[in-house]
């Protein structure tokens, strides 16, 4: 089996609910994170795990997503007269090669498990990994170049976890533990939003995924599952029983949920404080508005 990683899914149809009335007119991934939309950030972090080729998982009103990754001339003719550079350099860097940028539909929201399998005839028999966007990961090393590395040593399918606190595990996948290997975590099972109190573990899956061919396969068989949803997880979970072969990865870093409102929140602080542009200003702005609310309290 080749252990090399070069293309990525990113399911990116979901209608961002959560997030009206903003994502009435803009996708949830085209929103900022300090200035840079959240799709930015995963593609960054499948660059630097050597994915060469991003295949988008889209839906209707996704098309500000398509043009995000496109050149844009105009824009870039002007800030080249204006001698813009920096600007230019950065504008650049958001465009993708023609042809390293595939599109799919999923006309039907199905769920995560169908998001994925809609990419099924852009992928070979190849290994491939999943982002997902709204799952932001600040790390030293990015998540997915560990877990790619992880990949290389061991095969099998990986998924990121981390623990939860046990109220939390009923939003989550969660994986049922058999045993311990450094930062890889054998898997003897996988649930996907366990009823309270029924939770295998408290370690959860979050948004990246190594996945093998295999799992597309299972796919292929469609059975929905929580939710009444086609369940990524179920696919993966079956594969536990055909090849035991699934590890989650205790990944490095700190995980924000951009997929709500509080994570998205703290996540803008903590992108906007890491800022050497930013960060300086930002701390006092924040130490003297505590200080404020504390005072009057
Ligand atoms: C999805 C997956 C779930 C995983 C979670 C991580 O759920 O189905 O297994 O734990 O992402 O963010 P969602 O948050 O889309 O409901």
């Amino acid at each position: 089996m080749k252990r090399k990683v070069t293309k990525a899914i990113f399911p990116v149809a979901g209608l961002g609910t959560r997030f009206l009335p903003a994502t009435k007119s803009i996708p949830k991934e085209i929103m900022t994170l300090v200035d840079r939309p959240l799709i930015q950030y995963a593609i960054d972090e499948a660059r630097a795990a050597g994915i060469k080729e991003f295949i988008f998982v889209t839906s209707r009103g996704k098309s500000a997503l398509e043009d995000y990754f496109d050149n844009a001339p105009e824009l870039e003719s002007t800030l080249r007269k204006k001698n813009k550079t920096d600007l230019l350099d950065m504008l650049k860097s958001t465009n993708m090669d023609s042809g390293a940028i595939a599109y799919v539909r999923q006309n039907k929201a199905l769920g995560l498990g169908h998001a994925v399998w809609c990419a099924r005839r852009l992928l070979g028999n190849e290994p491939f990994a999943v982002i997902l966007p709204d799952d932001v990961i600040a790390a030293e090393k990015p998540c997915l170049q560990e877990m790619v590395e992880a990949f290389a040593e061991t095969g099998g399918n990986i998924v990121a976890a981390m623990e939860v606190p046990p109220e939390k595990t009923s939003a989550y996948g969660i994986l049922d533990i058999q045993e311990e290997k450094g930062p890889l975590v054998h898997v003897k099972g996988m649930v996907e939003k366990p009823a309270e109190g029924s939770a295998p573990s408290n370690l959860a899956v979050i948004g990246r995924y190594i996945l093998t061919p295999a799992i597309m396969q299972n796919l292929n068989r469609m059975k929905s599952g929580a939710g009444g949803e086609i369940q990524l997880t179920d696919a993966i979970a079956e594969e536990i029983a055909q090849s035991n072969n699934v590890y989650g990865y205790r990944f490095r870093g700190q995980r924000y949920d951009c997929g709500s409102k509080a994570g998205f929140l703290q996540a803008t602080v903590a992108f906007g404080l890491a800022r050497d542009d930013l960060g300086p200003e930002f701390w006092d702005y924040l130490t003297r508005m505590v200080a404020a609310r504390k005072a009057a309290q």
